[in-house]
């Protein structure tokens, strides 16, 4: 841990995605369209169902299509910030806000979950889409601690994930041996989301399973546990 908190496990984190993801920021929004626009758009719809004047955070934002629709959802009363540790991806996500002529409804940011610039109880809301299983068991609970302290006591997280919990085994399995043998390919591996939730001090309220290639896909929606206040940080590998 160095004088400002940080480990060694979340610089070197920070720093190969920041090098990955800057590597596939032109394209990338192209090839999420193809594969995780639907997961988002019925997480989006279907559970987190953004009012309209609210203030949500979205870690993670990749090439930005998120920032734009919750923009709009939430109207002009409300505010969109997104957190990207890619300035490519920042870049990319201030032009499609920028094409959007939603700049004054959008705060973009480049730098870390792990390190939320925020103030504690700041949003109603945060959403976050395939981005937590990018995080290893060590750093999971540091990531939904620093979601959980910016969100309001009412606030809820909505987040869409590879499920540990449900798919075909074997496909989870090859997933997971591709990411312990090239890790800087595939950077991610299905984690079982809901747990880590409701041992940081959530509660799930919605949970809904959809299948990718055989995968899968978690997507839920967890409000914060008012009883949960004074829970330690759980070390415990899931
Ligand atoms: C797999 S992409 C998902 C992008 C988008 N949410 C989607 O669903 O298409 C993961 C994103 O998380 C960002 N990221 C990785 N580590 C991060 C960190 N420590 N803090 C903030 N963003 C991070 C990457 O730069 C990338 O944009």
């Amino acid at each position: 841990m160095d004088q400002d908190g940080h480990s060694g496990e979340q610089e070197s984190q920070e720093a190969t995605a920041r090098r990955s993801y800057n590597a596939m920021s032109r394209v990338y929004g192209l090839l999420s369209d193809s594969s995780e626009k639907r997961f988002v758009r019925t997480a989006i719809e279907e559970l987190l169902r953004p009012s309209a004047g609210e203030h949500i955070l979205e870690p993670g934002f990749g090439a930005g299509q998120v920032l734009v629709a919750l923009a709009e959802l939430v109207g002009e009363d409300g505010h969109i910030d997104g957190i990207d540790i890619s300035d490519g991806m920042v870049a990319q996500a201030r032009k499609r806000v920028a094409r959007a002529g939603l700049e004054q409804r959008v705060s973009i940011r480049q730098g870390s979950v792990t390190a939320l610039p925020y103030k504690a109880r700041s949003f109603d809301a945060v959403f976050m889409s395939f981005t937590l299983e990018l995080f290893s068991d060590e750093l999971i609970p540091a990531v939904l601690a620093q979601i959980r302290r910016v969100l309001k006591p009412t606030g809820r997280l909505c987040v869409a994930c590879m499920s540990a919990e449900s798919g075909n085994a074997t496909m989870e399995k090859l997933y997971r041996w591709s990411h312990r043998r090239f890790p800087h390919f595939v950077d991610c591996r299905p984690i079982a989301a809901a747990t880590w939730l409701t041992r940081t001090g959530f509660e799930i309220t919605q949970r809904r399973t959809l299948d990718m290639w055989g995968l899968g896909v978690d997507l839920l929606l967890a409000d914060v546990d008012p009883n949960a206040a004074h829970q330690e940080t759980p070390t415990a590998a899931i």
